[in-house]
């Protein structure tokens, strides 16, 4: 049998089912992958406290995106993928299994230097963080500001950005500023005062700021500090962007993603893979719940305080 975690109605956690169901099968084209670890994103609590508006629940719904894992079964038609073969899953739905029949476009080969955890832990936040900064055009020389520097997408975004040659900026509560040192960014504490702060840390100026916190002090720590509104982006008050005239992907904008930003998505997490191979990209989780508490992985996620990625262990 295989477990999967569903919900029937809107809510809090326990509104979070965990249901024993046959293993699916595959059919041409498909593959189906034993999973080995979960990654826990913010939005999958989102949308399942309503949160995030979605159509109307008319059968249980699958909760998940992301994964690791090994394909066990591989359908007529796919090529590429053979059984065995050990896997980052991204783009999924209902990845809070023990087992997914999968699109082989989901899946992306598992590089050794990954535990599964941490391979399980990329594909959204990684996404996220190189398609934003990409599309900011941060690059060498860039002084970039990450509001919510040490979450999942925030140490991506740290990490690809001093590969990159940007000097970084990134704030996070006075408990995770030695992390952010050691992924190369100037750590700062958000709350009164951040705009002063920021001005004394980086004295000639702030070029591009990337908003993954979304208060309404980031937002406007950012308007005070960068004068072209365009070199501003948030991934979570995506339904304010317009009203400040800044710019947003997904977290609630009205705006469809580009083919443009689509394409850089993909390639976030083998860009990912490439510099964790020269020792330039590291993946913290620092949380594991087996599957059956995903309630409780969620509560922990909702908190709003994760450093690194929580994961979950079918
Ligand atoms: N638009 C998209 O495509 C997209 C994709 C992924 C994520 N998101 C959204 O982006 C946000 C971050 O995602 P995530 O996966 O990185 O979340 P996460 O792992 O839960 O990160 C939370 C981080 O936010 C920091 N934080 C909490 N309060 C803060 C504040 N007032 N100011 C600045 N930082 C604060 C925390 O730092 P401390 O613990 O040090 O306080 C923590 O490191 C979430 O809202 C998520 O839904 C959007």
């Amino acid at each position: 049998m295989a477990t999967i975690v569903q919900y029937s109605r809107l809510g809090g956690p326990d509104v979070l089912e965990v249901v024993e169901v046959p293993i699916p099968t595959v059919t041409p084209g498909q593959v189906l992958v034993e999973v080995q670890a979960i990654g826990v994103n913010p939005i999958d609590s989102k949308l399942r406290s309503g949160k995030r508006p979605t159509p109307p629940i008319d059968a249980p719904r699958r909760v998940g995106s992301d994964a690791s894992g090994v394909v066990l079964e591989v359908g007529s038609g796919v090529d590429g993928w053979a059984v065995g073969d050990e896997v980052i899953v991204q783009g999924a739905t209902g990845a809070y299994a023990s087992h997914l029949v999968l699109e082989p476009s989901t899946l992306v080969r598992k590089p050794s230097v990954w535990t599964w955890s941490q391979a399980a832990a990329v594909g959204i936040p990684v996404s996220t963080a190189y398609q934003a900064l990409r599309s900011l055009g941060v690059g060498e020389g860039t002084r970039l500001l990450i509001h919510g520097g040490t979450g999942g997408v925030g140490q991506a975004a740290v990490q690809f950005a001093v590969a990159w040659g940007a000097t970084v900026f990134a704030t996070a509560s006075p408990s995770n500023h030695a992390r952010l040192v050691e992924l190369g960014a100037v750590p700062l504490s958000y709350g009164d005062g951040l705009v002063e702060r920021v001005r004394e840390a980086a004295p000639d100026g702030i070029d591009v700021v990337l908003d993954g916190a979304g208060t309404d002090e980031a937002l406007q720590a950012s308007l005070d500090l960068v004068t072209d509104r365009s070199q501003i982006g948030t991934i979570v008050a995506g339904a304010r962007a317009a009203e400040l005239g800044i710019r947003a992907w997904s977290g609630g904008s009205p705006v469809p993603l580009t083919e443009e930003e689509l394409r850089l998505r993909s390639e976030g997490v083998p860009a990912a893979i490439e510099l964790a191979s020269q020792g330039q990209f590291d993946v913290e989780v620092s949380e594991r719940f087996p599957l059956a508490r995903a309630a409780d992985a969620q509560r922990l996620s909702e908190e709003g305080h994760t450093r690194g990625k929580i994961v979950l262990i079918p």
